[in-house]
């Protein structure tokens, strides 16, 4: 089973003061773009699991061969393990998807579901990582949303959306986001999810992004930390909500001019180069460019993929930054699984 696993960006995101949980309230509109990790389940026999993962693949091949391996055993029977091909990127619990793949076997065999009656089939994972980490991009809680809704299917538990996303929430803020379609407006910690139209394009079928991807890695804990430093956050910002649908109308001109960041004086506070980028950018481009969640990523938005592809190409050439034209709002999680033969 083949699951794409998206990105995402947060186009709005108002801030609350630090709750007793630990937490801040929030209030994002949060929509996919099409920059994709995959994550690849096979069904394995359990003693095969081991030993698949133990292979490294053939000197010269084109293909990497995965890095590293950490398997999840149900007492004695290895039943999940994943791969990356990332160089860098750890595959143990520290992983979302290794994390995923546990909570739900846990939560599976204490009410004894699953594939087999006698226990669940064993599952080797390879994760194709493009999504970059630290970028307020959410690469991680989309892999472990694929994770969950992978296994769900090939483990046969067949649970409802709304069942993953009580699981889903303990995993991360953002991981329910991606249980669902590609456009909502979350609140709570993020992990209430309500589907709003995504902005509708002028100029084309679909509504673009230019993406700007700086080679900064940005801690989401230290930017809310610094954010509590800078005694930011009130509650009135979460209670002034947008008219979404009349906000999904507008130009992206007139969209970009409305969008508010909560995050981006604690993160440029932390990283003042990415604040001066996205000033230099706003220069360069004549338009209102925003960060994604807690960075380091940064937006605008398009009318049309021609506009998308042009302003990408005049940030990369002129300021020596990684870009990318996206679209906006693809296709996602359920929808999107191909079933490999
Ligand atoms: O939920 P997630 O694991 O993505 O959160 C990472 C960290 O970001 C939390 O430990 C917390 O410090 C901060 N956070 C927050 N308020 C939120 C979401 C995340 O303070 N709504």
């Amino acid at each position: 089973m083949r699951i794409p696993a998206p990105a995402k960006i947060n186009l709005h995101l108002r801030v609350g003061p630090l709750g007793n949980d630990g937490f801040h309230p929030l209030l994002s509109w949060m929509v996919a773009v099409g920059l994709f990790d995959t994550l690849t389940l096979v069904r394995r026999p359990a003693a095969r699991v081991q030993s698949v993962h133990n292979a490294t693949g053939p000197a010269g091949s084109a293909t990497p061969a995965p890095v590293a391996t950490t398997i999840v055993a149900a007492g004695a029977a290895p039943i999940f393990a994943l791969s990356s091909d990332h160089p860098t990127l750890e595959t143990d619990h520290r992983n979302l998807v290794v994390r995923a793949a546990t909570a739900l076997a846990d939560q599976a065999s204490r009410v004894g579901e699953g594939s087999t009656g006698g226990g669940l089939t064993s599952v080797s994972a390879l994760l194709h990582k493009r999504i970059p980490a630290g970028a307020g991009l959410g690469g991680g809680s989309s892999d472990a949303a694929a994770t969950l809704i992978g296994l769900n299917r090939l483990w046969k538990l067949d649970w409802p959306a709304a069942r993953l996303a009580g699981l889903a929430a303990q995993l991360g803020s953002d991981v329910p986001f991606f249980l669902g379609g590609s456009s909502s407006i979350c609140t709570g910690r993020g992990e209430i999810v309500r589907p709003t139209p995504p902005p509708i394009p002028m100029g084309g079928p679909e509504p673009w992004a230019v993406l700007v991807l700086p080679k900064i890695e940005v801690s989401t804990p230290a930017v809310y930390r610094r954010f509590d430093e800078m005694k930011l956050g009130s509650e009135q910002v979460l209670r002034d909500e947008p008219d979404w649908l009349a906000w999904s109308k507008l130009s992206a001109a007139e969209l970009m001019s409305r969008l508010v960041n909560d995050l981006e004086p604690p993160a440029f506070s932390l990283r003042p180069e990415l604040g001066e980028l996205r000033q230099a950018l706003e220069r360069q481009l004549g338009r209102v460019v925003r960060m994604s969640g807690s960075g380091s990523s940064l937006f605008t938005l398009c009318d049309s993929m021609d506009e998308a592809r042009t302003l990408a190409g005049e940030a990369m050439g002129k300021l020596n930054v990684g870009t990318m034209a996206v679209p906006l709002a693809p296709k996602m999680g359920f929808e999107t699984m191909t079933k490999l033969d």
